[in-house]
């Protein structure tokens, strides 16, 4: 197998000072780029060459780096996370491009994710759904209970698909509405399907999507490109089972009901 050698990329990449300024694409090349490089790691070297230029560096939000925490995320060419399936930009690689491409870089938008600065976004949204009813606050006793509790290994891993989540935003930002819709439907799913979950279900469906039109977020309509643009690949059909939570809801829980979403 021949060795890809290093490439030429034309970089054109939102820069924006501040949440209240106007941004702009700006086109800044990219030269002895190693193909195995991470997307990442290009943008730090292209920053070192920026600050010894005594010029701003582009700003972006990581952490861990390997897809775990989701942390990262931008535009890249008008995708979310780019063009690699089921993985996160820090997991995107040089080798996916070619010599003399051209690169578009741009910030998740949606209404509800604010430009900080450069690629950075305040999703600060997504944490105050899950601050409205992500959570468990029964006593669901140790370890040791836990295990006592049979549950059908198919269910396991459905919860376990559902919390594969990362709170990254590319649903949003990949949806015509800006909907948290598959956001919403993963984190009420991995609840739901579990018996430490039932207790505080209906309350939960109600108070997160509560959150989720407070926030700012659109309605879901079946577009199913938040499916595609997940780093995780979180099924959209959590969001059919987060319906079916909200209609139970409607049902059985005592709390007033107004649902614009899903
Ligand atoms: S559902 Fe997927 S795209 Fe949406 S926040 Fe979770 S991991 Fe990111
Ligand atoms: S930096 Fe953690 S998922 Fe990308």
């Amino acid at each position: 197998m021949s060795e890809q050698k290093n490439m030429s990329i034309t970089l054109k990449v939102w820069r924006q000072k501040g949440p209240k300024e106007r941004g702009r694409l700006e086109t800044i090349p990219a030269e002895d780029v190693d193909p195995n490089m991470s997307f990442l790691e290009m943008l730090d070297a292209l920053n070192e060459k920026l600050i010894l230029e005594d010029k701003e560096p582009i700003e972006f939000d990581n952490d861990c780096r390997e897809g775990i925490c989701g942390t990262c995320g931008a535009m890249v060419n008008g995708i979310p996370h780019g063009q690699g399936k089921g993985m996160t930009i820090c997991q995107l690689h040089m080798r996916a491009f070619n010599d003399g491409d051209t690169i578009v870089v741009e910030p998740f938008r949606a209404r509800a994710f604010k430009v900080i600065k450069d690629l950075i976004v305040d999703r600060c949204a997504l944490d105050k759904i899950i601050q409205a009813g992500g959570y468990i606050s029964v006593n669901t006793g140790g370890a040791a209970d836990a295990n006592a509790i049979p549950i059908a290994q198919e269910t396991v891993e459905e919860a376990m698909d559902a919390a594969a989540c990362v709170g990254c935003g590319a649903c949003v930002a990949s949806c015509p509405n800006a909907s948290a819709m598959l956001f919403v439907s993963a984190k009420v799913s991995q609840f739901a399907l579990l018996p430490q979950g039932r207790p505080e279900a209906y309350t939960r469906v109600l108070a997160m999507l509560k959150e989720m039109d407070n926030c700012g977020f659109g309605n879901c309509t079946n577009h199913r490109v938040c499916e595609s643009a997940c780093p995780k690949e979180v099924s959209i059909i959590h969001i059919a089972r987060f319906n079916r939570e909200f209609l139970k809801a409607g049902l059985f829980s005592r709390l007033p009901i107004k649902k614009s979403g899903g």
